[in-house]
């Protein structure tokens, strides 16, 4: 694999990979993405295959704008007035595919909806207006471990493996959450399919109404929200800790007079966003401490917290199925 920085060489050479199939881990505003040729079959089932990902789990494609996006989907209204507002951002539509869209089935993953993005990373908005094709790319970790905001983090998780051409160093990602994923219902009323980086919140006074959430009795809408998901390697999470418990490793929020040998503040301030961009990297760190549990104090189910107690829930399960 070869090493890149930030640098109009190193999107050169992204570019031909991408195009002659091969995958490039690529930054964006919220994790690190597994990139490749949305139209090659060939390279979309190498995401699959380096991941270790369930067939049924759809990708998102990520496009240089909103227009290069809406070619390959049936927008709406509603969509098209949440994309002028928040892209590039941490937002995915998931809209239905038009007839006339190349992009390969295995993204769909049997679904007729394609979830669609424009990230805001600079570097990655470069590569994707030289290489001028969809670029499908799920989070660029092996399936179920934590997302990665660092390219040090994709290098632990896939250094050295032959499918990942290269990787695409664009530093720490800004926000460190996940974009939010949404759908929409028979009346084109918004559905969120996963919390993310844009908040419910901004959502729901952009909308003007509350967007629905998922629930537990509707799966098929949102095959990827794996009950155990986002989990630390070793250690085992326990939430919601208001005390800490011998050779537990401590994830701190806010001002605590609570301790631990091996402990992160995820925002001493106790600032959800500052939060939210060091969720993966704290937990990873963590997890490399060698504890067996970490314990997490509560975080606020406001804002940007919503999606950070739904990524810490699901690091806390202990074995999958799904929601
Ligand atoms: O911020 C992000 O969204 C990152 C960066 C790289 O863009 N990507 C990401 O991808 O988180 P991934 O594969 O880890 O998560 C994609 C989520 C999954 O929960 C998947 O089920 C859902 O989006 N999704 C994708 N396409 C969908 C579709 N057509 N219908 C329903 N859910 C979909
Ligand atoms: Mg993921």
């Amino acid at each position: 694999m070869s090493s890149s920085f930030a640098t109009s060489q190193a999107v050169d050479q992204a570019v031909l990979h991408l195009k002659q199939g091969e995958l490039v881990a690529i930054p964006t505003e919220t994790v690190y993405g597994l990139g490749a040729d949305a139209t090659n079959e060939q390279a979309v089932a190498t995401i699959f295959r380096l991941k270790g990902r369930p067939s049924f789990n759809p990708l998102i494609t990520h496009f240089y704008s909103k227009q290069a996006a809406f070619e390959h989907v049936e927008a709406n209204a509603t969509a098209e007035a949440l994309a002028d507002a928040f892209w590039p951002g941490p937002l995915t539509l998931v809209l239905p595919k038009k007839k006339t869209s190349p992009l390969v089935a295995a993204i769909s993953a049997g679904l007729d909806t394609i979830g669609v993005r424009v990230p805001a990373h600079p570097l990655t908005q470069d590569l994707l207006e030289r290489v001028g094709l969809p670029i499908a790319a799920p989070s660029a970790n092996p399936s179920e471990a934590l997302s990665p905001t660092t390219a040090a983090h994709v290098r632990q998780y896939f250094a050295d493996n032959p499918l990942l051409a290269q990787i695409l160093d664009g530093g720490p990602c800004q926000s460190g959450l996940e974009s939010t994923v949404m759908g929409f219902d028979t009346e084109k009323r918004v559905v969120i399919l996963r919390p993310g980086g844009l908040s419910f919140e901004t959502l729901t006074s952009f909308l003007g109404y509350a967007p629905s959430t998922p629930s537990a009795s509707d799966p098929i809408k949102s095959p990827g929200q794996m009950l155990r998901h986002y989990a630390p390697r070793r250690a085992q999470v326990r939430l919601n800790a208001h005390d800490i418990k011998p050779h537990e490793a401590l994830l701190a929020f806010g001002p605590t007079t609570l301790s631990a040998p091996y402990m992160r503040n995820l925002s001493v301030t106790g600032n959800l966003e500052e939060a939210a961009s060091n969720l993966f990297a704290m937990l990873q760190e963590l997890d490399a401490c060698g504890a067996q549990t970490i314990a997490v104090m509560p975080i606020p189910t406001l804002g940007v917290g919503v999606a950070l107690n739904d990524r810490l829930r699901r690091a806390s399960v202990k074995s999958n199925s799904l929601v």
